[in-house]
């Protein structure tokens, strides 16, 4: 059985960690050989079996490039020969720049930078790097964790303006990369997902009171991992929740 390699951007975070635990749990239950690597930022998880940490700065485009070159050495010295799976969970949507904004009048350009950097820019970057390896798998799926509210359409009640915006941007960015990577000798499948209201640290100042309480990030990663698993070509391009529903963009 060839080893299946997993690219998990995020890995630190509340559902980031618990894909890579299904994963695990996947490739114990099945004997399926799985080689993960993941990211982290200010969170450096426990140097854990069957996980090559690597750290990563979304804003920052020398810690981009620096992980498009460790990725292209482990090509090169044969540590990894493709990425079969490859899924950006991580995000920012309140820290340092203070709270989403509710109206115009707190737009903070700093802060909308910093959205775009992490939300938009730097997920497609990363994509961009792992391209090389995405290329030698003979049927790659990339899956961004977007979200609903940067669903132009969708959007009836405004607010949260960089995250909103920063997220329909990486829409765009997927939807472009899609188009141009089912070209592909090998086309891989690439789409955005809306993982639904989670408990995690980046959603805890919203929903730390809200009853019912959301689901959790097991429960999440539960329905991504079976998502994931059960994309074909037909969905590439696509914005989707976990239950296969399609999100209009
Ligand atoms: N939770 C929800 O209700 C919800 C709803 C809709 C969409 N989403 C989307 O789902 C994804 C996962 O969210 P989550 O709830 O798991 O959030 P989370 O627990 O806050 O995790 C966020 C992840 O992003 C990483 N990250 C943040 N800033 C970064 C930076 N500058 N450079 C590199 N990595 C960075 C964090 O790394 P460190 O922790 O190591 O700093 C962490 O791994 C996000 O894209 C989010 O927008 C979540």
């Amino acid at each position: 059985m060839s080893t299946l390699n997993v690219l998990v951007i995020g890995g630190s975070g509340g559902i980031g960690a618990e894909l890579i635990r299904q994963y695990q749990l996947w490739s114990a239950a099945t004997g399926q050989p799985t080689q993960i690597y993941a990211t982290y930022h200010n969170h450096e998880p426990r140097a854990e079996s069957g996980v090559n940490w690597l750290h990563l700065d979304l804003r920052s485009t020398e810690s981009i490039a620096l992980m498009g070159e460790q990725l292209q050495q482990l090509q090169q010295t044969q540590q990894i020969q493709a990425l079969d799976h490859w899924i950006c969970c991580s995000g920012y949507l309140h820290g340092e720049f203070g709270e989403p904004e509710k109206a115009m009048k707190s737009l903070h350009g700093e802060k909308l930078l910093g959205d775009f950097a992490v939300n938009s820019i730097g997920p497609l970057l990363m994509l961009q790097s792992s391209l090389g390896l995405l290329k030698k798998s003979p049927l790659a799926k990339a899956a961004f964790l977007s979200a609903q509210v940067g669903s132009i359409e969708d959007n009836r009640s405004g607010g949260w303006y960089g995250y909103r915006m920063s997220k329909a941007a990486l829409n765009m960015g997927i939807r472009c990369a899609a188009i141009e990577c089912a070209r592909w000798r090998q086309p891989p499948i690439i789409v955005a997902l809306h993982p639904g209201t989670t408990l995690s640290g980046l959603s805890q100042p919203f929903t730390a009171r809200r009853s019912p309480a959301p689901q959790s990030a097991h429960a999440c990663a539960q329905d991504l991992f079976a998502l994931i698993n059960r994309l074909t070509l037909e969905h590439n391009g696509q914005f989707l929740r976990l239950n296969g529903e399609v999100i209009p963009w």
